[in-house]
């Protein structure tokens, strides 16, 4: 349990840190307003899909009390990053062979309109286990994301390689239109888990729209999206759910940005049916706010490369590193304004850097990446509003956000090769509320140092290492 030491006594562990300023070095003004607010936050979060919820039930091994202890680094805000947004898959295979996530209806009923022959195991592929226990830890969102229809109500008859849900413009299938099977479908499944005592409160019917790859995949434009979003919202009002609609998930966040027009186009547009916009990262970062109204998630993203760097605050700037993810996450949050930002996966058996936990054998390392995460999601809890923020040192970048119960969490990253002093000033926090800032860098994981006393009334002052992340958070 060294993490978790390590984590809880930071200051026992020799290499003694504080924040507090020095003469030696140049100093950043930060500033910070609490009454100029911007996006409410939905919360940070991953997923768990194509059976990596297995993973940390112990698919490979996991012994039970490691098993609890991924669970409250994902969920607990405690012990862990507290995150409040669980992505489940909705899965469309016949069967869960391999990494497969089994579907309601693995089988056709014959055609659209016939009797539906769902089934449900109360497991989905751990799934449904894994957000039970997510939820006794705090969260908050269960988006339930389907990646692709069944293949039978697809024009390539097939879950994978692409193809379109029958029944969208430009489709013609001998077996008919399936929108409305599909948006039956979905609401069930979103049934089936309120019947065994789990509340889906997001739901999205795309993953990668634009993609057509050898796994679970359908391909739509703004266009068909549209279309269907018509037909599920009909469907899930009818049937009294009060789940909010996302789309579309876009493979980049340029991608999701061209389906926007269609999106908000006609005389009923697809939007006012939406509550979230959802994008990825990949091929396209959010650094820019997308053209809508509705809040906006960063609903996936990850480091693919391969190149494995679990300890890496800071060495190179490249994919992996943690440094790069803090700054990945503040940029979506100031630049594109989003509500949430997820990963990929959360936790899973591998060694490679697309989850933020790995499982090897019996040891649970959480990477760095997994303590910038942290370094947000601990402290902006849902409801949070971003505030204005700034810095005078182009090497320091600054987010802040003030929670529903007024405690303000300020995010500064110092990616320059020197440390800085910083002087921040609050406007709007209570009085009499001292911070205490938490460093993440290559030798600390969210370690809380000293408290760092109040200024002038409203400043703060203190001190940051080179290539690292503080979240200076008030209390009274
Ligand atoms: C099950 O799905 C796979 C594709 O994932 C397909 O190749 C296979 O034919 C299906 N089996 C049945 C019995 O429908
Ligand atoms: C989407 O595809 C359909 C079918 O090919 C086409 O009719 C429609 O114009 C497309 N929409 C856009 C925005 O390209
Ligand atoms: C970055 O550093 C890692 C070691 O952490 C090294 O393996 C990798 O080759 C470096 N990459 C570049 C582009 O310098
Ligand atoms: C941090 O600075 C290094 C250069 O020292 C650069 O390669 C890297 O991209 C920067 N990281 C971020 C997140 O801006
Ligand atoms: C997004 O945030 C920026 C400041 O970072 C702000 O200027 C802009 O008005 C915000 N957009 C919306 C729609 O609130
Ligand atoms: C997954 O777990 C098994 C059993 O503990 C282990 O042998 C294997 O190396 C792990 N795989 C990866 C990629 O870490
Ligand atoms: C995982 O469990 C083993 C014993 O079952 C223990 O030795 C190890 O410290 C645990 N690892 C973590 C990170 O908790």
């Amino acid at each position: 349990m060294q993490v978790t030491a390590k984590f809880l006594l930071p200051l026992a562990l020799g290499h003694l840190v504080e924040a507090f300023p020095r003469r030696d070095l140049t100093s950043a003004t930060v500033t910070v307003d609490t009454t100029v607010k911007y996006q409410e936050v939905d919360g940070f979060g991953c997923s768990q899909a194509f059976q990596r919820a297995e993973d940390i039930f112990g698919k490979y091994g996991l012994p039970p009390v490691n098993q609890t202890f991924v669970l409250n680094l994902l969920f607990d805000k405690t012990i862990g990053a507290g995150f409040t947004i669980l992505r489940n898959g909705i899965g469309s295979s016949n069967s869960s062979a391999s990494n497969y996530m089994n579907s309601i209806e693995p089988f056709s009923p014959g055609s659209p309109s016939a009797r539906p022959k769902y089934v449900w195991d109360g497991y989905d592929s751990a799934q449904f286990s894994l957000a039970e226990k997510a939820y006794s830890r705090g969260l908050s969102s269960l988006y339930a994301n389907a990646w692709s229809a069944p293949g039978y109500m697809k024009t390539n008859l097939d879950e994978n390689k692409g193809g379109y849900l029958c029944g969208v413009t430009g489709t013609s299938c001998p077996s008919g239109n399936w929108m409305q099977a599909y948006a039956n479908y979905l609401v069930q499944y979103i049934r089936f888990y309120k019947q065994s005592g789990v509340e889906v409160t997001h739901l999205g019917f795309l993953n990668e729209p634009q993609l057509a790859p050898s796994y679970a995949s359908m391909l739509s434009n703004g266009t068909q999206a549209a279309d269907f979003i018509r037909v599920l919202s009909r469907t899930v009002k009818k049937a009294g759910l009060n789940v909010k609609l996302t789309c579309c998930d876009g493979m980049g966040w340029d991608l999701q940005a061209e389906m926007m027009p269609e999106l908000q186009a006609g005389p009923d547009p697809a939007i006012n049916h939406l509550s979230v916009i959802t994008g990825h990262g990949y091929e396209s970062a959010p650094t820019f706010e997308l053209d809508t109204e509705v809040k906006v998630w960063e609903s996936e993203w990850a480091d693919l490369t391969g190149q494995f760097t679990p300890y890496t605050f800071f060495e190179n700037g490249t994919e992996g590193e943690g440094l790069t993810w803090a700054r990945r996450i503040q940029v979506a949050f100031t630049d594109a304004n989003v509500s949430a930002f997820l990963y990929w996966i959360g936790a899973e058996n591998s060694t490679t850097n697309s989850g933020l936990i790995n499982m090897i054998n019996n040891e649970v390392i959480p990477s760095k990446r997994f303590w910038a995460f942290a370094q947000f999601s601990k402290f902006v809890r849902p409801g949070a509003r971003r505030v204005l923020s700034s810095s005078s040192q182009s090497a320091i970048t600054t987010s802040a956000f003030v929670n529903t119960d007024g405690v303000v969490a300020a995010q500064l990253i110092n990616n320059g090769t020197e440390p800085y002093n910083f002087k921040v000033a609050i406007q709007g926090i209570r009085k009499g509320s001292h911070v205490r800032p938490y460093l993440t860098d290559n030798d600390n994981d969210l370690s809380p140092l000293p408290v760092l006393a109040i200024q002038n009334g409203r400043e703060f002052i203190g001190s940051i290492p080179a290539r690292s992340m503080l979240s200076l958070v008030s209390a009274k």
